[in-house]
Order: C-alpha cells, then structure tokens, then sequence
C-alpha cells in the first residue's frame, strides 16, 4: 500500500492525531530579528548554549528558528506551553520527548535554508529529511563517493538535465531512513542500506525536496503549513 500524502494545507486551530498517524509540517526558518527573539525564550538553557556555540550565525539562527518552531508545534500536540517540553538523547542525538505522552507521540525535525521540516507521529518511528538543491554541487563525485554500486547505475539512467534532482531524491530518502533509525554521520555504510522502510518523496517548496520515512505502512499523511 502506498503512502498517500494530503496537499500542504493550513491547520484547523486544535490538531489531532490518532495512533497511526503522521503528520508533516513544514515552517520557513529565514525569520526576522524579532521572530527570532520572540522564539528565543521558548528554549531550553542547552539549546541556547548550543545556539550561542554554532560558529556560524546563521546556523545558530536556523537552529533558533526550528527549535522554537518545533516547540511551538509539539506544543499543540501535547497542550503544553511550548516552554515547558523536555527532550531527551538517543545515543547518536536523535531528540525525542522525555516525558512519554498519552499519544505515544514521536517526532524528527530536518532544516535546510530557509525551510524546516517535521513529522510528528502517534505510535510510530519516522525520519525526515530536507534538501536545498544546490546547483552548484558536484552531485556526480558525491555519489561516487557515498552512494551504493546500485544507486549509482540507478542515478546513471536518468536524462542529465534530471539527474541532479534524482540525486536528491535518493540522497534525501536515505537520510531520512537514517534519521528514522536514529544513526548518524558515524554510522558504516550509511547509504543504501536498510529495508523495511516506507519512503515518499514530495516537494516542498521550489528548489527543496524532502523525503519522510516510516517503520510501518501509513495509508495517509496530513500535511500542515505553519505561517
Ligand atoms: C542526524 C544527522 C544525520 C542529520 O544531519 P543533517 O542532514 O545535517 O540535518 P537535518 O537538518 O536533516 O537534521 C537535523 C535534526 O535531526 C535531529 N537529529 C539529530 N541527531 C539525529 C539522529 N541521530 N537521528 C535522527 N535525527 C537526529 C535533530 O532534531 C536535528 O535538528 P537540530 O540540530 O536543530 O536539533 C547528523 O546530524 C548526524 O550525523 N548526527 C549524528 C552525529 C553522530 O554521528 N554523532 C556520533 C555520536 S557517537
């Protein structure tokens, strides 16, 4: 069975989600200054230690921005203030909630440029990923270098003027089913490894792929736009 995902729609004002299933939100995170200083309280002590270490400023305002935004949208789920949600670790930094709620609810959060991507599920494990696609990318050498034999001949046998977005498309899918798995960047062999995964693809927004990966078969995916 496939998964079938809903047009990017606006959200009713109280969300509900039963066990099952998953919804996807996505979020610009390029906010204005006092957007991002408005989320800035809504973080925990760590997270704004974290922020005020990423070398980088517009990694650490990105960083801002979905975190606030994450906190924000759990918030509805969990009627909690957004302030008051705890998160805890697995082994390689997959973020869940520390306290286990009613709805058994799970989440992973993905942001490239100015966008941000999250599933939030009921009882289930999922995994997201977000892409800018960078016309710039030596996409080619890239696959050469992480992709496995078959994804390589797979991305061979597109016409080039696709071929840069079917890289994306498999990079994108494998992250998110790494993500799902909770690995990392240190994990062996991260590229096409894996199976029982349900993988979808879809747009985002121009110029962004994103791909949600599910443990389990999902019939149908609510996908919400946060103004
Ligand atoms: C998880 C990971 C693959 C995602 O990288 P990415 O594509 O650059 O970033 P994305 O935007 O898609 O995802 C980042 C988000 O995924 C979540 N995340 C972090 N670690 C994760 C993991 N291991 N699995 C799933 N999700 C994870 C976080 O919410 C993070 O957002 P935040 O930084 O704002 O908190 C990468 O951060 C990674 O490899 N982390 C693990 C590092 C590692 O291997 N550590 C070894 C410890 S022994």
């Amino acid at each position: 069975m496939s998964v079938l995902l809903s047009p990017w729609g606006d959200p009713p004002s109280t969300i509900k989600l039963a066990r099952g299933e998953v919804h996807l939100w996505r979020f610009r995170i390029d906010l204005s200054a006092d957007v991002i200083a408005g989320l800035k309280p809504l973080l925990s002590s760590d997270e704004l230690l974290r922020a005020e270490r990423l070398f980088d400023p517009l990694k650490s305002i990105s960083f801002v921005a979905a975190r606030g935004r994450l906190r924000q949208i759990l918030a509805r789920y969990l009627d909690l203030q957004p302030a008051a949600i705890e998160f805890s670790y697995g082994v390689q930094g997959k973020p869940r909630l520390a306290a286990e709620s009613d709805q058994q609810l799970s989440f992973n959060l993905s942001h490239a440029g100015n966008w941000g991507l999250l599933a939030v599920a009921s009882g289930l494990v999922v995994g997201v990923d977000i892409e800018k696609i960078d016309s710039q990318l030596e996409y080619e050498k890239m696959a050469d270098l992480v992709f496995s034999p078959a994804e390589v001949v797979c991305l061979g046998q597109y016409a080039r003027k696709r071929r840069r977005r079917a890289f994306y498309r498999i990079w994108t899918r494998n992250e998110a089913r790494l993500k799902g798995q909770g690995g990392g960047f240190s994990t062996p062999s991260r590229m096409g490894q894996g199976t029982g995964w349900r993988i979808r693809s879809f747009s985002v927004h121009r110029d962004y792929l994103g791909a949600l990966a599910l443990a389990t078969e999902v019939i149908k995916v609510q996908r919400w736009h946060l103004h």
